[in-house]
């Protein structure tokens, strides 16, 4: 099907007829063209025909955006980037984010970094420095202004398991009774890195982490700032609810997180060698299953964010 902009990308979209190959004109760089294959039940495609090693055009990069905001999570596969490659096709969608987060060395992770069960020798371990991974969250959702999209890029996978989960927050909030939509409509929830460290187990943050990210409060439904569909904001960075006896807003916050992770919103990524995968985390929170032999074998994959909005 032709298509000469962004805008016919998204009605291809959502007449329905999601398989096909775009053309979307005559750009500059390689072939302009990519197709689009759905991969899960209800979100999730796979991008063929395109090398994102390689330079591609401004029509381009906003049909990916359109098929990110209506899919939710773009599989790339066969890529081979280098850091250097995943960075530059990191920031035609942005800027990329910095991280709080601190390596084996107390090292500030850089703009790309590295997501792995490796100790400092390289060796595999179950011993890791963080485990946040494995609970569902939303990338940086401890930031004012949090992430649009995280790009994970696999260079080494166990022989089986290391599935990355992605539950979809739009389906969730929209199989919510009105009920529970019209009470949860005007919380805020609090979100913060000592919140988070503490959700999952982890060692305390430290007076400069917290100093450098002070708790920030955002809306426990945000709007998807291009589609307008409503989500739940929610996971493991958050706190409590603005205005809310603790207690009784963490428990709020845990009996939403139980329902919207229920297996009918989720879709399980099984990584193969060569996967770029690229998720709007607007609309999902995401974590590592950790079902492999972490002692044995290595899972390492580069890791860019895209900084987003303010939620509203
Ligand atoms: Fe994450």
């Amino acid at each position: 099907m032709e298509l000469g902009s962004s805008a016919a990308s998204q009605r291809r979209c959502q007449d329905g007829s999601l398989a096909g190959r775009q053309s979307l004109g005559q750009g500059m760089g390689q072939g302009v063209a990519f197709t689009v294959a759905p991969v899960g039940r209800f979100m999730a495609v796979e991008i063929g025909g395109i090398d994102l090693a390689q330079p591609f055009d401004a029509a381009v990069r906003d049909a990916l955006l359109d098929a990110l905001v209506e899919h939710k999570i773009l599989v790339f596969p066969g890529q081979q980037l280098s850091q250097e490659q995943q960075l530059a096709f990191t920031l035609r969608f942005g800027e990329a984010e910095g991280h709080v987060v601190r390596d084996w060395r107390n090292q500030r992770f850089g703009a790309v970094h590295t997501v792995s069960n490796l100790d400092p020798e390289g060796k595999p371990t179950t011993d890791l420095r963080s485990n946040g991974n494995y609970f569902w969250h939303t990338d940086k959702s401890y930031h004012d202004i949090p992430s649009l999209a995280t790009i994970l890029h696999a260079i080494r996978l166990p022989p089986t398991g290391g599935d990355t989960q992605f539950a979809d927050m739009v389906r969730a909030y929209e199989a919510l009774p009105e009920a529970v939509q019209e009470k949860i409509a005007p919380l805020r929830v609090v979100h913060s890195w000592q919140a988070s460290r503490a959700n999952t187990f982890n060692r305390p943050a430290t007076a400069e982490e917290i100093a450098e990210q002070p708790p920030v409060v955002h809306p426990l439904v945000r709007t998807h700032p291009v589609s307008g569909r409503k989500a739940l904001y929610i996971g493991k960075h958050t706190s409590h609810i603005e205005g809310m006896d603790v207690g009784e807003g963490r428990a709020l916050l845990y009996q939403l997180l139980d329902f919207a992770t229920r297996p009918q919103f989720l879709y399980a990524h099984a990584w193969k060698p060569g996967h770029l995968v690229m998720w709007d985390n607007r609309s999902l929170l995401h974590r590592a299953s950790g079902d492999y032999d972490m002692a044995q074998h290595a899972r390492l994959l580069h890791r860019m964010v895209v900084r987003g909005t303010r939620p509203y």
